[in-house]
């Protein structure tokens, strides 16, 4: 692993300097700032390091455009982890390319995960040549460096790190406002066989218990009430770390000290099933504020499969966790993923898939169907299951867990429930949403709104539904639905 030293980060800083300049000379020439626009496809990790450039660039005197076509600077932040997301790429490369012809002085990045695959960058130099900077995941700090070289050069810049870097005191410009993303570690060791990610996050790197603790105790300080630790294991978390004299040696511990810190709420993810130790669940149960919600993806219910998987848990240990967490916490919600269609998946393998399921009763999961990723063990492995089986099975497994989740939420009828709020709703017009502790999303309306501070009413009786976020919503739930609840205010605190 390499740390990126702060020599390094100080000569990023030089090129800051230098293209803030210029951003300053064109705003007193023209009367506008240059703008980006900047689309993260994937996981949090991912969205994560999306605000990342948007603090570098925020630093280099760039403003957040409204839309992609406004912006100067345009990055996709890409995701390898399905074939899906690679196909969602290269269309939205194509249709860049027009906007390119229209503006020519338009900068256009492509970073992420997709990156660390040379086909891919092989394909869009060949395809796409007016992309003008591609990197990695592990080069993001050097972002400065490569767009001052594209916009004083005028030259593209194609650099694909392959260290596992760790870099600490980047800028960040966080997307809510109600809740902070948090990357405790990066990286992967796991190599399960289906997946793409240690390849493209390369192994698990750490960070120090003390830089972390700084960013909780800034992030609670600037009025963050909720925080969300990252990694793609973090039940792994400092298991790199070479001394271990200190006082936070693993997971359990770091989510302690968190715990200690001003947050409403704490969450985390993702659990690898076979490191969940009786430690975290203990420390789990006794801080109310760490949220009652395990996500702990399951894959398959098949001992073949998981073996086939590497996954290196039985379904057998795997529901003892679920019975031992639930003892210890009983409000404990699980949530999970499932891989449907593995190579060589049977019709008996997919029926123990459902009946852990059964067992298990997941409040909400994230249905995948297998997707053969280059480079992977499991895409050499024999008896691909067909589509058509895939897809069917694909619908069984759905409608079972849409069930579960129907079935999950109406225990909530008729009971007030204690949410954070997110801000307004998508869909509706005067109603807001938030998330309870197990995760459930919650709308709600506001029939009393001499229970909201002023600040969030306008004299014509509308509510502002930005000045709720981030504050504590009582919610009398009057409607339950597969994947949300609906209810009506009760108390708020902000
Ligand atoms: N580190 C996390 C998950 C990261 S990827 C963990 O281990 O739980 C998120 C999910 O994508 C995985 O849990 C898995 O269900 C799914 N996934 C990963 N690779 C996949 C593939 N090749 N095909 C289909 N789904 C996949
Ligand atoms: Fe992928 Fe497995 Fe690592 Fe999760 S634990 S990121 S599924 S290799
Ligand atoms: Fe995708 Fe990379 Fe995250 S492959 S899921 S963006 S770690």
């Amino acid at each position: 692993m390499t740390i990126i030293e702060q020599a390094e980060l100080e000569r990023q800083q030089r090129y800051i300097g230098q293209i803030g300049q210029c951003m300053e000379a064109y705003r007193s020439e023209t009367g506008f700032s240059r703008r980006y626009w900047i689309h993260t496809y994937g996981c949090q990790l991912n969205e994560n390091d999306g605000e990342k450039l948007a603090g570098l660039l925020g630093e280099m005197g760039y403003l957040e455009a409204a839309g992609l076509r406004e912006a100067d600077l345009i990055i996709l932040n890409t995701c390898s982890v399905r074939e899906h997301a690679d196909d969602r790429l290269f269309g939205n490369l194509g249709r860049l390319k027009n906007l390119r012809q229209e503006k020519p002085d338009l900068v256009i990045a492509v970073c992420g995960c997709m990156m660390k695959q040379p086909e891919h960058v092989a394909r869009i130099s060949r395809s796409f040549s007016f992309v003008d900077l591609v990197f990695g995941p592990q080069d993001i700090y050097r972002l400065p460096e490569l767009l001052y070289h594209r916009l004083s050069d005028e030259k593209k810049q194609y650099l694909v790190g392959d260290e596992d870097t760790l870099v600490e005191g980047l800028p960040i410009h966080r997307a809510r406002r109600f809740r902070a993303l948090c990357s405790i570690m990066y990286g992967c060791n796991n190599f399960c066989t289906y997946c793409i990610v240690p390849y493209t996050r390369g192994r698990e790197r750490s960070r120090q218990p003390g830089d972390i603790l700084r960013e909780l105790r800034e992030l609670a300080l600037s009025g963050y009430r909720e925080v969300m630790l990252l990694g793609q294991n973090v039940n792994s978390y400092g298991q790199d770390f070479e001394e271990t004299g200190g006082d936070i040696r693993d997971f359990s511990d770091l989510l302690e000290a968190a715990a200690r810190e001003n947050f409403y709420r704490i969450r985390f993810m993702t659990s690898h099933p076979k490191d969940i130790s009786e430690k975290l669940l203990k420390v789990m149960a006794a801080n109310p504020v760490i949220e009652p919600h395990l996500h702990l993806p399951l894959q398959s219910g098949s001992n073949r499969v998981l073996g086939q998987m590497n996954r290196q848990y039985t379904r057998e240990q795997y529901l003892a966790t679920v019975t031992r967490a639930r003892q210890l916490i009983p409000n404990l919600a699980f949530s999970t993923d499932i891989i449907v269609g593995f190579p060589g998946e049977t019709e008996e393998d997919f029926a123990d898939t459902l009946d852990i399921m059964r067992q298990v009763r997941f409040a909400s999961a994230f249905t995948f169907l297998y997707s053969k990723r280059t480079g992977t063990p499991a895409a050499e492995m024999p008896n691909p299951v067909d589509p058509a089986v895939m897809h069917e099975r694909f619908d069984r497994l759905t409608a079972l867990q849409d069930a579960h989740s129907l079935a999950y939420n109406r225990q909530s009828l008729g009971q007030t429930v204690e949410i954070l709020v997110e801000g307004v709703s998508a869909k509706q017009d005067q109603v807001f949403s938030g998330r309870t502790g197990q995760n459930q999303l919650v709308n709600f309306t506001v029939a009393d709104p001499a229970l909201l501070p002023a600040e969030a009413r306008s004299p014509d009786g509308r509510i502002d539904g930005s000045r709720l976020e981030g504050g504590l919503a009582r919610v009398r739930v009057t409607d339950a639905k597969t994947f949300s609840l609906f209810g009506v205010l009760e108390a708020y605190r902000p």
